[in-house]
């Protein structure tokens, strides 16, 4: 590598560069053609196979990825990952997500210490508070279950439960597990989302979960308090003891709030918040809702594909083709964005998680060292599932940019249709979407074939789809508790691939910062505003006459 040590100047990048002009010479049409090609682009694990042969990519684009590979040390920095290297320099952390879900005759260390069985210390006391509520014998005030359960928490402490939360709720043995209990996230500190979350519930038979690594996010802390004076204002300020649970890492904060320490739940400044679905963050509400059991096949589910992305060779291993394959679109061929389209209602809070993931984790602007990038990171990602996201954005997806896409099917649905007189079930007609969506992209529709149909000339330029639109498809067997594990554990090593080659410290988040600090000088003039009418001062022209508009219209 030259001079800057940026891995653009390697030879492996500037060879992957030039690759760009052969692949461009190609369509997805061709590609498709070469069975072997094809053959060698599938690739499965543990029951979920991965099609990347809709890739704008031949096995020596591969061969030039697995070099690049070899430069960014991805094969050294995945290892240092499990080994509880301080990989997150910045903060001086180590990133052992992986441990929160290692099975109890593991040992994984960090600073020295095995931290599974502090992890396992934490499912133990889970395990036995959820069933305790579950089963009724921990009761609320008034002596009442405690059948419903708001979880509050923002970002990290929100997206990733919510996902999980919402890929079990359909599944028949989940929602039997849940029968008759509700659990319900509060994440914005908008009155609205306060209201929603608290309506027709009632304070007796409810359980409230603060969810913050920190315990100093204001957003959360504000819910907190609101819901801590909905919860005293009807039961009094005993109640909190029986209704008021936290997950945290700072127990002092969590004490300091009136919550009993023994009804802390603990994780570790090791768990990245947008990576802390597997600790108590999302191990407690979910277990609240759906029994502890279930939850440990989700861990279990994400496990699975832990050992895999550890151990498996690069040109089997799905994280690392899927990390490749995106470095590969957004890097070289100038695709910044990622579709995630799952064919499948349950994975509906899927892109939002990712999109948390992914965008925190590498939209960073300098290396791991601090050198500004003379390339783009991170990717933009988005996604909605299917049939829905078709009669809304893809028509830019065929006909305007090139956005790659991750097309996810299910073979056996939660749920199943059929009425007699149809020709195929619910299920088979959403995946008949799911089937000819991937191909539409990749091959398009050429003006001579329109032609042949007979479309008049003028429309020929509307209707002509250019194809060689890249995209992969996921078949996964079911969506279960196993399986919602081994997909967001392969999206979260997605992500750490990319930012590995990127050479960029995927794990902090300092880009969040400045707009925390901003608001606080808003919240202070506001409230110097409010309780001794001081003009609004200090701020630009713009932000000074929204301000006072806002003011005046209020009545502050
Ligand atoms: O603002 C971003 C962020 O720091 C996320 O990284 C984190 O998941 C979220 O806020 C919530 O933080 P906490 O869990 O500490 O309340």
């Amino acid at each position: 590598m030259a001079a800057t040590g940026l891995i653009s100047e390697s030879e492996a990048w500037i060879d992957l560069k030039d690759h760009v002009a052969e692949i461009n010479k190609t369509h997805l049409r061709e590609l498709l053609t070469d069975t072997s090609r094809c053959e060698g682009m599938i690739k499965e694990h543990d029951g979920i196979l991965i099609d990347f042969s809709r890739q704008r990519a031949t096995q020596k684009t591969m061969e030039k990825l697995f070099s690049l590979s070899k430069v960014a040390k991805l094969e050294e920095k995945i290892k240092k990952m499990f080994i509880g290297e301080h990989i997150n320099s910045t903060e001086d952390r180590a990133v052992l997500h992986v441990a929160l879900r290692a099975p109890r005759t593991e040992h994984i260390f960090e600073s020295g210490r095995d931290v599974v069985p502090d992890v396992w210390e934490v499912l133990d006391k889970i395990k036995d508070f959820s069933d305790r509520v579950r089963s009724g014998t921990w009761v609320g005030a008034t002596g009442k279950p405690l059948t419903d359960v708001v979880a509050i928490g923002i970002g990290g402490s929100f997206l990733g439960p919510l996902f999980v939360h919402t890929a079990l709720q359909t599944e028949p043995e989940t929602a039997k597990a849940a029968r008759n209990r509700k659990l319900r996230f509060l994440s914005n500190v908008d009155p609205i989302d306060v209201a929603r979350a608290l309506n027709g519930l009632k304070q007796e038979t409810t359980l409230v979960v603060i969810v913050s690594k920190t315990f100093t996010t204001a957003e959360t802390m504000l819910n907190a308090r609101t819901v801590r004076s909905w919860i005293t204002s009807a039961l009094g300020s005993n109640a909190v003891s029986k209704h008021m649970v936290a997950v945290s890492t700072n127990v002092k904060l969590v004490k300091e709030f009136g919550i009993d320490p023994e009804n802390a739940f603990a994780f570790w400044d090791w768990v990245g918040g947008r990576y802390s679905v597997c600790s108590a963050v999302g191990v407690l509400p979910l277990s609240l809702q759906y029994g502890f059991e279930n939850i440990t096949k989700f861990l279990e589910g994400a496990w699975s594909i832990d050992q895999h992305f550890r151990t498996a060779p690069f040109e089997n291993n799905l994280p690392v083709l899927l990390g490749l394959l995106s470095v590969w679109n957004a890097s070289f061929l100038g695709c910044p964005a990622l579709a995630i389209l799952p064919y499948c209602q349950a994975l509906q809070k899927l892109a939002p998680h990712i999109q948390q993931v992914s965008m925190e984790s590498n939209g960073k602007g300098v290396t791991i060292d601090g050198k500004v990038l003379d390339y783009e990171a991170g990717e933009i990602d988005f996604g909605e599932p299917g049939t829905n996201g078709q009669h809304s954005f893809y028509q830019l997806i065929h006909q305007g940019r090139v956005v790659p896409c991750d097309f996810i099917g299910i073979i056996k649905s939660q749920q199943s249709v059929f009425l007699r007189n149809e020709i195929v079930s619910n299920h088979d007609e959403l995946m008949c979407n799911f089937f000819a969506q991937a191909d539409a992209l990749a091959y398009g529709k050429t003006p001579e074939e329109l032609r042949a149909e007979g479309v008049p000339d003028y429309l020929i330029p509307h209707k002509t789809f250019t194809g060689n639109r890249p995209s992969l498809s996921m078949l996964l067997p079911t969506l279960k508790p196993y399986t919602v594990g081994q997909l967001l554990a392969l999206y979260e090593h997605r992500i750490a691939v990319q930012g590995f080659i990127w050479g960029i410290n995927s794990f902090d988040q300092w880009g969040v910062e400045l707009g925390k600090v901003l608001a606080s000088r808003v919240r202070t003039q506001m409230n110097a505003s409010r309780t001794k009418g001081k003009p609004v001062q200090g701020f630009n022209h713009s932000t000074t006459t929204l301000l006072n508009r806002y003011l005046k219209v209020r009545g502050l």
